[in-house]
């Protein structure tokens, strides 16, 4: 072994507490070595958060694993939230689609039973966007964090200036079971350096999914310092600047593997130190209209037939804030309103996490939405289209992780609003 331990890790290195967690540590320190890290830091975040919240049913070494670990009454040292869950009864879906499902989630219960034992904060906790108030898992700045959802790791380095590397499922259990991670990559100074200075020059606020995206392509894991940006959306981190940030980050991750970018005069980091974290040889992409444009027309269109009629449309990729609901009632309501229409055209399911869920429900906008023909849900869309019968349906998205991981297709804020209240396609 290459990394230097502290006589505590080597205690549990050498199975002093036990054969599961030497396994585990011994996993972790490989895992580092494979990064060139050499040495463990203590995981300093209050919570963690788990991707695997699917009971998939041929994903048995998982369940056996986290078995094996409860048998020996190891369990996470952190509570945790966990990723969306993938069923929920709301969501329009023909029987045998249903049927399907029944198959793919089978070992659903028996999972969420496991999670609960290992340390799951609360039963409405599954959500990929664990850093809303509402749902609590709130890194601080300076956090050292053992995450893997690659959305909530860019939106958690970059917005609230934590430190957490892009760890794989599972992975980032043991480091919360453990309370130790690797220290390398996003946990280091010299690991949070933008090798790439992005320069936004375009004539109007740029379409947050579409600029994420464009920007992933091009730096793919690197990491990029964003001038320009703060023309568009403030020098301050407020609701609307963190809802784009949130979807602009996931697009980032999904459609490149962005952990961390900087956005100049906004994000913690780049207020605090500023160009000083652009290295010297950092290369420089200029996004215009005209590149925004191209990139969006890249998007490949996978469906049978391209021109088929949209059966279902997906909003809240990474799952929707409050205000993002608000604003999209209001949207559809005026759209609606415009067009001469009572309720949606194309079934439309909008996703948000189950505790934003619980006080939107209260509201008067929720009644509204529900009015429009529109359903709120707590799924996560992709394991929805994970369902091989969805996913030969033609679906339509505003989200660019979505796009990317499945068949359903890209439009842009208003192109989906004019499409499901009956609009014109300009
Ligand atoms: Fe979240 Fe699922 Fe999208 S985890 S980011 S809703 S793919």
């Amino acid at each position: 072994m290459k990394m230097k331990l502290t006589p505590e890790q080597q205690a549990i290195y050498d199975g002093e507490q036990g054969a599961e967690r030497a396994k585990i540590m011994k996993s972790l320190v490989l895992f580092g070595e494979a990064f060139g890290a050499e040495k463990m830091v203590p995981v300093t975040g209050k919570y963690g958060h788990l991707v695997t919240s699917f009971g998939l049913s041929f994903l048995t070494p998982v369940f056996d694993l986290v078995q094996e670990l409860l048998d020996a009454g190891v369990v996470s040292k952190q509570p945790f939230s966990v990723d969306p869950y993938p069923l929920d009864p709301n969501v329009p879906a023909s029987p045998l689609e249903r049927l399907t499902w029944k198959a793919i989630y089978l070992k659903q219960k028996p999972y969420d039973k496991q999670l609960k034992k290992m340390g799951l904060m609360n039963d409405r906790a599954y959500t990929c966007t664990c850093y809303m108030d509402e749902v609590g898992n709130i890194p601080e700045k300076g956090d050292v964090l053992s995450w893997a959802e690659s959305s909530a790791v860019v939106y958690a380095n970059s917005v609230l200036g934590a430190r957490c590397n892009r760890n794989s499922g599972i992975y980032e259990l043991f480091g919360s079971i453990l309370g130790f991670v690797p220290y390398y990559g996003f946990l280091t100074d010299e690991g949070r350096k933008a090798k790439w200075v992005v320069e936004v020059r375009t004539s109007k606020k740029p379409e947050a999914q579409v600029l994420g995206s464009a920007i992933g392509m091009k730096v793919m894991e690197d990491v990029p310092y964003v001038k320009g940006l703060d023309k568009w959306i403030g020098t301050e981190l407020n609701g609307a600047a963190k809802d784009y940030l949130k979807d602009f980050g996931a697009a980032t991750a999904s459609n490149g593997a962005v952990g961390l970018y900087h956005i100049e005069n906004l994000t913690p980091e780049a207020v605090e130190l500023g160009e000083s974290l652009i290295a010297d040889d950092a290369k420089v992409y200029v996004i215009d209209d005209a590149e925004l444009e191209r990139v969006k027309e890249s998007y490949p269109c996978i469906w049978k037939n391209p021109k088929a009629k949209p059966k279902l449309c997906f909003m809240g990729c990474p799952h929707m804030s409050y205000r993002q609901l608000q604003q999209w009632t209001e949207d559809i309501g005026e759209a609606l309103a415009a067009n001469g229409k009572k309720k949606v055209v194309i079934p439309t399911v909008i996703t948000t996490s189950p505790d934003v869920l619980e006080v939107f429900q209260k509201s008067e906008e929720y009644r509204k939405l529900k009015s429009y023909g529109v359903v709120v849900s707590n799924i996560c869309p992709l394991m929805y289209m994970d369902n091989p019968l969805c996913a030969r349906k033609p679906v339509i998205t505003n989200s660019n992780k979505l796009r990317t991981y499945t068949s359903s297709r890209y439009y842009t804020d208003s192109e989906i609003l004019a499409q499901i209240t009956g609009g014109d396609l300009a």
